[in-house]
C-alpha cells in the first residue's frame, strides 16, 4: 500500500476539519434549539458543553487517529490488536455511512434551492403579496422537497460533487477543497450579518438571542445542549480519527481543537446573528423555528421582503452548500480511508466503493419525501428511521465506547504522548482532559442516550 497521505499544512489542518465540523448542526439546528431553550441562556450552556465535553472528547479521537495513522477501524487493532475494541470504530464507520445516505438528500436540497435563487424561480412566490407568502414558500418547499425526480437529481449531482473532489485525494482534494471555501463561508457569513443587523428592529432580535433566559434551563435542555456539542463536532462518527490520521506529527492536537471548537462556535454565533434580527425585524419569531422549514421557509420569507431577495438568498444557499459540501466529504471519507486500509483497495476503488451505492440509498430517503412517504418502519418514514437510529442511539453509544477505550483500556502513556508529541511540548491538559473521558464524559453521554430512549 501505498505512504500513507498527510495534510500538506497547518492551515489545511484547521480548515479541513473545521470544515467537517460546520454543517447544517450549526445552521439550522443550533439557532432552532436557541430559540426554544432560552436564547443566550442555551448558549452559554452549549459554549460550556463543548469546553467541557466537546474538546476533550475531540482530543481524545485526534489522539486515537494521529498515534494509530490507521482508519476509524484501524486504529483500533493497531493499538490493542488483543482485543475487540475494533468494534468501536466500526460504530463509529456504520454510524458514519447511514448519516451519509439521508445527509446527502438534504445537501442536494441546499443545491436545489441555489439554482432556484439565481434563477429567480423561489421568489416568483412574492407576486404573491405579503400576506400569503408563508404559504407560497410552504409549497414551494413541498414542491421542491416533496417531488420524486428533482430532488434525487439534485441529491445526484452532490453525489457527483463528492465523488470529484474526494477522487482528488486527501491534498488535492479535501485539503485544496476547505481552503477555498472556509473563508468563502466566512465571507458570506460576515456579510449576510452586516445586512441583517442593519434591518429595523434588529436590535431585539440580538437582545432575544444575548440576554439568557435562565428559567428555561431544565435537564432535557441540558442533555439537548450536550447532543448539540457532540454533533456539532463531528464526534463518534469516526470523522475525527480519520481525519486526523493525515495530520502531520508537528500537528498541536490541543490547538487545534480549540481552534476548530472556537471557529464552529464563531459560526453558530454569527448564524445566529444573522436569523435572529432578520426573524424579529419581519415579525417572523412568533412562531417556533424548526429545522429545514427555518432554512427553507422562514429564510426565503425574510429575504422576500427584503431588497435584492435573490442575492441574499443566493448567497445564504451558497453559504448552506458549502457547509454541507464540506461535511459530507468529511463524512464520506470515514468508509474511503477504511476501505483503503483494511482492504487494501486503491483510492479509486474505495471512492466508487463508497460513493455508488449511495445512488440507491440517499434516492431511497429522498423518496421519503415522496412516493415512499407514507412507507413506514416502526412509525418512521427511511429518512426519518436513519437520523433516530444515528443521532439518538448509535452516535452516543459510539461516543461513550470510545471515551471508555481511551480512558481505561488504550495503551499506557497514549494520550499523554500525543497530546505532548512526544513529548516535545509540555502539555498541561492530560490530567484533566483524561479526567473527563474516563468519568464525566461517559456518564454525560449516558445521559443523553438515556434521554433519547425513554
Ligand atoms: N458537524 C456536522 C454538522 O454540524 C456534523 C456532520 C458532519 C454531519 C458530517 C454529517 C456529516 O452538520
Amino acid at each position: 500500500m501505498s505512504e500513507k497521505s498527510q495534510f500538506g499544512t497547518k492551515l489545511g489542518v484547521i480548515a479541513a476539519t473545521v470544515g467537517s465540523a460546520i454543517g447544517l448542526g450549526n445552521v439550522w439546528r443550533f439557532p432552532a434549539e436557541t430559540q426554544a431553550n432560552g436564547g443566550a441562556a442555551f448558549l452559554l450552556l452549549y459554549v460550556a458543553c463543548v469546553f467541557l465535553l466537546g474538546i476533550p472528547v475531540m482530543l481524545a479521537e485526534f489522539s486515537l487517529g494521529r498515534g494509530g495513522r490507521s482508519d476509524a477501524i484501524g486504529v483500533f487493532k493497531k493499538l490493542s490488536p488483543e482485543r475487540p475494541w475494533w468494534l468501536v470504530g466500526a460504530l463509529g464507520v456504520l454510524a458514519s455511512y447511514l448519516i451519509i445516505c439521508f445527509y446527502m438528500v438534504v445537501a442536494g436540497w441546499t443545491l436545489e434551492y441555489l439554482v432556484e435563487s439565481i434563477s429567480g424561480g423561489l421568489y416568483d412566490a412574492v407576486d404573491a403579496g405579503e400576506e400569503s407568502l408563508r404559504a407560497a414558500f410552504t409549497s414551494k418547499m413541498s414542491e421542491y422537497v416533496g417531488d420524486d425526480l428533482r430532488p434525487i437529481f439534485f441529491t445526484y449531482a452532490l453525489i457527483a460533487l463528492n465523488i470529484g473532489v474526494l477522487l482528488g485525494g486527501v491534498q488535492k482534494g479535501i485539503e485544496k477543497l476547505s481552503n477555498v471555501l472556509m473563508p468563502v463561508l466566512f465571507v458570506i457569513l460576515v456579510a449576510l450579518c452586516c445586512v441583517t443587523l442593519t434591518l429595523p428592529g434588529a436590535g431585539e432580535g440580538v437582545r432575544f438571542f444575548l440576554s439568557p433566559d435562565f428559567t428555561k434551563i431544565t435537564p432535557s435542555v441540558v442533555v439537548q445542549a450536550l447532543g448539540q456539542a457532540l454533533f456539532s463536532l463531528s464526534i463518534g462518527m469516526g470523522i475525527l480519527i480519520t481525519y486526523s490520521s493525515y495530520y502531520p506529527s508537528t500537528t498541536k492536537l490541543t490547538r487545534t481543537s480549540v481552534i476548530v471548537a472556537l471557529l464552529s462556535l464563531l459560526v453558530a454565533i454569527l448564524v445566529g446573528l444573522i436569523i435572529f434580527p432578520a426573524v424579529k425585524s419581519f415579525g417572523l419569531d412568533n412562531e417556533p423555528l424548526r429545522g429545514a422549514t427555518l432554512v427553507f421557509v422562514t429564510l426565503p420569507e425574510v429575504f422576500a421582503r427584503m431588497p435584492l431577495p435573490a442575492l441574499w438568498s443566493t448567497l445564504f444557499f451558497v453559504l448552506l452548500l458549502v457547509a454541507a459540501l464540506t461535511s459530507t466529504v468529511s463524512i464520506a471519507e470515514v468508509s474511503v480511508a477504511m476501505l483503503q486500509d483494511r482492504f487494501k483497495m486503491r483510492r479509486r476503488k474505495a471512492v466508487l466503493t463508497t460513493m455508488l451505492p449511495l445512488f440507491v440509498f440517499s434516492a431511497l430517503c429522498s423518496l421519503s419525501f415522496g412516493s415512499l412517504s407514507s412507507f413506514t418502519i416502526f412509525g418512521y418514514t427511511i429518512f426519518d428511521l436513519l437520523d433516530m437510529v444515528t443521532s439518538d442511539i448509535i452516535l452516543p453509544i459510539s461516543s461513550i465506547a470510545l471515551c471508555i477505550y481511551m480512558g481505561w483500556f488504550a495503551p499506557k502513556g497514549f494520550l499523554s504522548g500525543e497530546l505532548s508529541n512526544k513529548g516535545e511540548l509540555h502539555s498541561r491538559w492530560t490530567r484533566p482532559v483524561m479526567f473527563i473521558i474516563r468519568y464525566l464524559a461517559p456518564i454525560l453521554i449516558a445521559m443523553i442516550l438515556i434521554s433519547n430512549c425513554i
